[in-house]
């Protein structure tokens, strides 16, 4: 339904356009002209009849924007009379019925009606009445654009406002359109274009809005002109605070320093004007200024085992400010030339006494071994007693005790050469020696009585 409707529509007004434009008799190729001005232009018409077949009269009157009509020319096909006041501005030779205008001005915008009567000799037509209006705009080119800034001076962000305006000497149908930093600015909250985008205004203005401001103008026939720059100037911050330093080893807000140390440390905010720094210490609940300016001297001997100290940045334009905290911590770091001086003093009294402490320790368990083991005597008792019992087969018990004295020992390990391996360290390890079941039996050089005797007595 609505699909058809609207063909029907487009129909109608593409047959009513047919019509009206290019008629039987007269065609006007263009409805709408644009002139430049001081050039002429020409609002041609095309006449399709014979002109010695007819009889026409016509006129050409113009319109202008404010509305005043002029009858310009009155014509016949061997006779034109020009309104006196355009005798020099317009060009009309019937029987040619387009109408020439020598020199545009801005007054010359409007429309320009044209009305042509025709009688045909032959025919027993009655008169025919053709009315056709054409539209003239005049453009101008464009002058260079000139930019304006109030209040002159540089604005405090969030608080002041500023506008902007770009006006051109000469120029219509002007497009303005402006610029900061070279990118073109569009609509957004706080920013309001004027109806023709000639004037911005900025409210409030923030940081970003700093930089350099340009518009450029064009039309029609006016390729784009730009206007000089202008900065805009914005006091703004502190922003970004942080504190920063060549020196130590930096995680997160805990900055470490060598011991013997001089660290700097460096304070830094955008901001503009630029801020003024102060340095804070803060010990024991007590907060105390102990510097000014940008810098921080630190001579890390004079600091106990952490301390937190802050960077307060204060702008006194925008009456704001920041602070941000950081702890110092005195440790060893250990890096390049310094990690070999710290270990050469630190490192190698400790060294020393480890290797003191391990000889002495070597020495003493050497001198046990060889006072407590002595693996050929050992050996020897051993191995000299079946050789003692080969020679003396008939022997038993204690027959002659005399040549027993000695130091003897015992090992419940099976296997001769290994247990006396393992009385050996086992002696060394004084812990263990009755772990082994290990015994030692230092037979005394005495004789005891017999038995019988002393039972007797
Ligand atoms: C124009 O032509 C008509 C006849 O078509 C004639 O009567 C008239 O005198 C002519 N006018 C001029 C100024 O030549
Ligand atoms: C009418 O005059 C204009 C210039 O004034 C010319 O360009 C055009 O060709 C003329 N038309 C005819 C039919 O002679
Ligand atoms: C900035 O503009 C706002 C409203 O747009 C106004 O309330 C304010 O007073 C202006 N500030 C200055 C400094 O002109
Ligand atoms: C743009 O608009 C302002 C008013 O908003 C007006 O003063 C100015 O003349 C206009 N400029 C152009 C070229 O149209
Ligand atoms: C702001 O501080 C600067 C130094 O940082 C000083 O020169 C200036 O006079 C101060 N301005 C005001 C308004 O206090
Ligand atoms: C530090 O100050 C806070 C409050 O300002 C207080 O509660 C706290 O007890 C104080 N600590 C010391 C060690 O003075």
């Amino acid at each position: 339904m609505e699909a058809t409707g609207r063909t029907a529509l487009c129909l109608c007004s593409f047959l009513f356009i047919l019509t009206e434009v290019s008629s039987e008799y007269i065609h006007i190729p263009s409805l709408v002209h644009h002139g430049t001005e001081g050039k002429p232009l020409l609002l041609p018409v095309e006449t399709h009849f014979q002109l010695d077949e007819v009889e026409i009269q016509g006129t050409w009157s113009h319109t202008t924007t404010s509305g005043t009509r002029t009858t310009l020319v009155t014509f016949t096909k061997n006779a034109t009379i020009t309104d006196m006041m355009y005798r020099n501005h317009i060009l009309f030779r019937e029987p040619n019925v387009s109408l020439l205008i020598r020199k545009l001005n801005r007054d010359d915008e409007g429309n320009y009606h044209l009305n042509l009567n025709i009688q045909f000799h032959n025919k027993k037509e009655p008169v025919i009445k053709e009315k056709r209006t054409v539209q003239v705009m005049v453009d101008v080119p464009v002058s260079t654009p000139v930019i304006e800034k109030y209040p002159s001076y540089a604005v405090v962000e969030d608080k002041g406002n500023v506008t902007w305006t770009c006006s051109v000497e000469r120029g219509t149908r002007v497009v303005f359109q402006w610029l900061r930093d070279n990118v073109p600015l569009g609509p957004r909250e706080r920013y309001q274009f004027s109806h023709n985008n000639s004037m911005l205004f900025i409210s409030p203005v923030r940081k970003e809005d700093k930089g350099t401001y340009r518009c450029v103008v064009s039309n029609r026939i006016s390729r784009a002109q730009s206007s000089k720059a202008m900065e805009l100037i914005v006091y703004y911050g502190p922003y970004n605070l942080e504190v920063n330093s060549g020196q130590g080893l930096r995680t997160g807000e805990v900055f470490t320093i060598n011991p013997g140390e001089l660290v700097f440390f460096e304070c830094q905010a955008d901001s503009n004007p630029p801020n003024s720094y102060v340095w804070i210490s803060k010990s024991h609940n007590t907060t105390q200024v102990i510097n000014e300016g940008p810098r921080l001297e630190v001579l890390s001997y004079r600091l106990a085992q952490a301390e937190e100290y802050m960077c307060r940045a204060f702008n006194n334009v925008t009456q704001k400010q920041d602070e941000t905290q950081f702890t110092l911590v005195v440790a060893s770091l250990g890096t390049g030339k310094e990690k070999h001086m710290q270990e050469g003093s630190s490192v190698s009294p400790l060294a020393a006494i480890t290797v003191c402490s391990l000889f002495i320790i070597g020495c003493m368990l050497l001198f046990l071994f060889k006072r407590t083991c002595h693996p050929k005597r050992v050996l020897m008792s051993i191995y000299k007693r079946p050789l003692a019992e080969q020679k003396r087969p008939h022997r038993s018990g204690h027959e002659d005790a005399s040549e027993d004295f000695g130091i003897y020992e015992f090992v419940s390990i099976p296997g001769k050469m290994e247990s006396a391996q393992a009385s050996c360290r086992s002696l060394a390890r004084f812990e263990s020696v009755q772990d082994m079941h290990t015994t030692i039996y230092d037979v005394i050089r005495h004789v005891p009585e017999t038995p019988s005797h002393s039972l007797l007595k």
